[in-house]
């Protein structure tokens, strides 16, 4: 059966699952999981994943079948994808609205799509594909991006909701990557929010990112949540209300009493911003 996925939660990531699976803090209310890392997969990695399932609502988040790739999605691991989801009883899945590859060659990174009308008529479509070989609800995550647009795109918002649109498609809003891509291309993060139809949103991101030298934003999940992205979270909150927050922190992992401190501060920003009293 599935379980209620709300309030604050945390990646399972390999660094921190043995500390996290033994002390159980309460303050996490579910887990997020790649996939990638459990498919066709034992040992350690499958009994994690039984323990955390005995203890936490779990969702997953792909990394590998990025939605706007021109090249053919690989039909036998979309089926080996579906039957982990559908197994898992997960409430829905979510992927990147960006390029993985080009020319048979993946990039195991997630690459800039052209925000033309083109380019979301096709993502829209393979999102339709994707979701329908796996046979669960999906929702597209928008990315960081480091390339410059041509002159004749859409804005970054106007195209994630050409795409939402055209294949009624549920939003993983990451808050951090669009602070991150509005001070590297000078758009106001807001007024992305304020184009965003909140009754899409199924979940939100929250990460701290890397100022370069130079002061290009790098969304490295390495660093915590700056105050300018926890404040961008309350706004965005106090539009969609109660929808789940995840904490991404996938490099330079620190003591998991560090994360639970961050996970603390999103506590107070979400019961502040949606109003609820009593979870957590
Ligand atoms: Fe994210």
């Amino acid at each position: 059966m599935t379980r209620d996925v709300a309030g604050i939660g945390l990646g399972l990531r390999y660094d921190l699952a043995t500390e996290l699976l033994e002390r159980q803090p309460k303050s996490v209310a579910w887990l997020e999981i790649h996939p990638e890392n459990y498919i066709d997969r034992g040992g350690r990695y499958q009994e994690m994943l039984e323990l955390a399932r005995e203890d936490w609502p779990v969702v997953t988040h792909g990394l590998s079948t990025c939605l706007g790739s021109a090249e053919p999605f690989d039909a036998s691991y979309l089926k080996g994808l579906g039957t982990f989801l559908r197994d898992l009883e997960i409430p829905w899945h979510s992927e990147h609205l960006c390029l993985g590859g080009v020319d048979d060659r993946f990039f195991h990174d997630l690459l800039p799509l052209p925000f033309t009308e083109e380019s979301a008529q096709m993502s829209s479509q393979r999102l339709i594909e994707v979701r329908d070989a796996i046979g669960v609800p999906l929702a597209l995550e928008n990315a960081s991006y480091y390339a410059p647009q041509g002159p004749d795109g859409l804005a970054e918002a106007d195209f994630v909701v050409e795409v939402l649109q055209k294949a009624d498609a549920k939003l993983l809003l990451d808050v951090n990557n669009i602070y991150v891509n509005g001070r590297n291309f000078d758009f106001d993060p807001k007024a992305y929010i304020d184009k965003i139809p909140m009754e899409r949103v199924v979940q939100i991101h929250v990460a701290g990112h890397f100022v370069r030298d130079d002061g290009l934003r790098i969304d490295t999940h390495g660093e915590p949540v700056p105050d300018d992205v926890y404040e961008l979270l309350d706004y965005t909150l106090r539009k969609t209300g109660p929808v789940p927050v995840l904490l991404e922190r996938d490099n330079n992992v620190p003591p998991l009493d560090d994360l639970l401190s961050e996970v603390d501060e999103l506590w107070k920003i979400y019961r502040n911003a949606t109003g609820i009293v009593d979870a957590g």
